[in-house]
């Protein structure tokens, strides 16, 4: 079963228009907040239409009349939506894009359109209209709209200003979007036509260029390397049993996360030398096994620097209810245990005992030297956006692994001003027991410190070379300085890679 509804079309006359009927009506992220409030607003974000129903039901303004309309899915009347878009030809207009549906006196939105902002930009995206609006189950081919995996990956890339940038996997082109104020240009790719189109169709209503490309993987940009790639893949494992449905949005179509380990394969083939290549994953975890040591054989042999931060971690069971639900399936019902007995059971026949989330961040060496590469689990809240932070701790480690230790000793270090410090001292203690430096930006790591590295951070004001302040602190303790320098340099190598310390 396909969707029956086509995906929105570009009419170059009218995407202007529409455009400038969605500024007028304030129909933006800000906009919608106030117009719902805080606690409607936060509901909507979890799916929940009915608060914004209620605070939307007796106004024929613009911004309510586009909200109900295209956010929740509601008939409205015809000529309501029509003094609502003037500049797009009222409900002909929307008609000829294909964005809605004439039903007597009323109208439907045939598809979702939202706002959606980062810290300088707002778009506005098309994609399908969630089961909760059509009270149906997904179709196998359903474009998804901005999702939670959508707005990590966002947050998460590092936007350094690129000529070149790839997105694979766009569905509605949300990733594409993002990229296209710092790259140069953006090749967006699926295999999916029908996201092809959704995608076509947001690049014109937001006026930004992308060079679509059907295929699979990285067939389509074969040969092809790039600044910049990003990629929220199908990565939902998924058991290759009749009883699932497939849905092209969130599953790949191969065992267990053979896609995701194909993506980590093939990227750095596609990166130019100093590009950067981000990307989303589950991973599975054998029992007794470490999730580092399979996730860091697919890059063996890759020659690039890899990053990878596990952010979550489930057990079968919660990952065949997570997939269960999001696929429209309720606790309960016949289609929901026949799905969930088949997660345990596929994940049973491989061993697999955990399944781990993440972000995995790669980086092709634009020098001779040796990579790096680092996996870390860090599940608490990070910074929002992530991107500076994942810029900043691939420039650092590319430091470190040009200079060496030599580099570090005869640096004048700073401590980054998020970072803290705390002493937990046993009751009536002079001494502390346990000293911590927190950070409170990017990934607001805490490392424990010994009396040496508490002493370091504390003069780390850009005047002494790390050599100079190890020696004076060495002398102070009347210990060894080859002893203490030894002891220090991996912590301060760890502090200076996540920005405690910077230059
Ligand atoms: C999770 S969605 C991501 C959509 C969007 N990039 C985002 O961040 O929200 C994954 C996308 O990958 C596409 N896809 C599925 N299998 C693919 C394949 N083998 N090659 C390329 N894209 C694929 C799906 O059609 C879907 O649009």
């Amino acid at each position: 079963m396909t969707s029956s509804v086509a995906p929105p079309s570009v009419v170059a006359e009218l995407m202007a228009g529409l455009r400038a009927d969605l500024r007028a009506a304030d129909f933006t992220v800000d906009g919608i907040a106030a117009l719902l409030g805080p606690v409607a607003n936060a509901a909507l974000g979890r799916e929940q239409m009915l608060p914004a129903d209620l605070a939307t039901r007796d106004t024929e303004a613009a911004l309510p009349t586009l909200v109900r309309l295209f956010a929740l899915g509601k008939t409205v009347a015809a000529q309501t939506v029509s003094a609502a878009v003037p500049s797009t030809g009222g409900i002909e207009g929307l008609c000829r894009l294909g964005l809605v549906r004439v039903e007597g006196e009323e109208v439907v939105a045939t598809c979702d359109l939202r706002p959606h902002g980062d810290e300088t930009h707002l778009w506005w995206v098309s994609s399908d209209l969630s089961e909760i609006s059509t009270q149906a189950p997904l179709a196998p081919d359903h474009v998804l709209g901005i999702g939670g995996a959508s707005t990590t990956l966002a947050g998460w890339t590092p936007r350094p200003t690129v000529a070149t940038a790839l997105d694979l996997g766009t569905g509605c082109g949300v990733q594409a979007l993002h990229l296209a104020p710092h790259a140069g240009s953006v090749v967006a790719t699926d295999l999916s036509e029908r996201a092809l189109a959704f995608a076509r169709f947001n690049a014109a209503l937001n006026d930004v260029d992308l060079d679509l490309r059907p295929g699979s993987l990285f067939d389509p940009v074969a040969g092809q390397r790039f600044e910049l790639v990003v990629s929220n893949p199908p990565f939902v494992i998924t058991p290759r049993v009749a009883e699932m449905p497939l849905f092209e949005y969130r599953d790949g179509g191969l065992a267990g996360d053979a896609l995701v380990e194909a993506v980590a394969r093939s990227i750095g083939q596609h990166l130019q030398p100093g590009g950067i290549g981000q990307f989303l994953g589950n991973w599975e975890v054998a029992a007794g096994a470490d999730w580092r040591d399979r996730v860091r054989a697919w890059f063996d042999g890759s020659g690039l620097d890899v990053w990878v931060v596990q952010r979550d971690v489930q057990d079968p069971a919660q990952y065949a209810e997570l997939w269960a639900r999001d696929g429209g399936h309720l606790p309960g019902t016949p289609g929901f245990e026949r799905m969930y007995a088949a997660w345990l059971a596929d994940f049973a026949a491989r061993g697999v005992d955990s399944i781990g989330f993440g972000v995995v961040t790669v980086q092709r060496p634009a020098t001779q030297r040796d990579t790096w590469v680092e996996l870390v689990e860090e599940s608490g809240p990070v910074a929002a956006p992530m991107g500076p932070a994942i810029l900043a701790g691939l420039r650092a480690r590319t430091w470190l692994a040009e200079h060496g230790d030599q580099g570090a000793l005869s640096t004048a270090w700073r401590c980054a001003e998020d970072v803290t410090e705390e002493r937990h001292s046993l009751p009536g203690a002079q001494d502390p027991s346990v000293i911590v430096v927190r950070q409170g930006a990017g990934l607001r790591r805490a490392v424990r410190v010994d009396t040496v590295m508490a002493a370091f951070v504390s003069v780390c004001d850009g005047e002494l070379t790390a050599g100079q302040a190890l020696g004076a602190i060495a002398a102070l303790l009347e210990r060894p300085v080859d002893e203490v320098r030894a002891g220090a340099l991996p912590v301060i190598r760890e502090l200076v890679a996540d920005g405690f310390l910077i230059r």
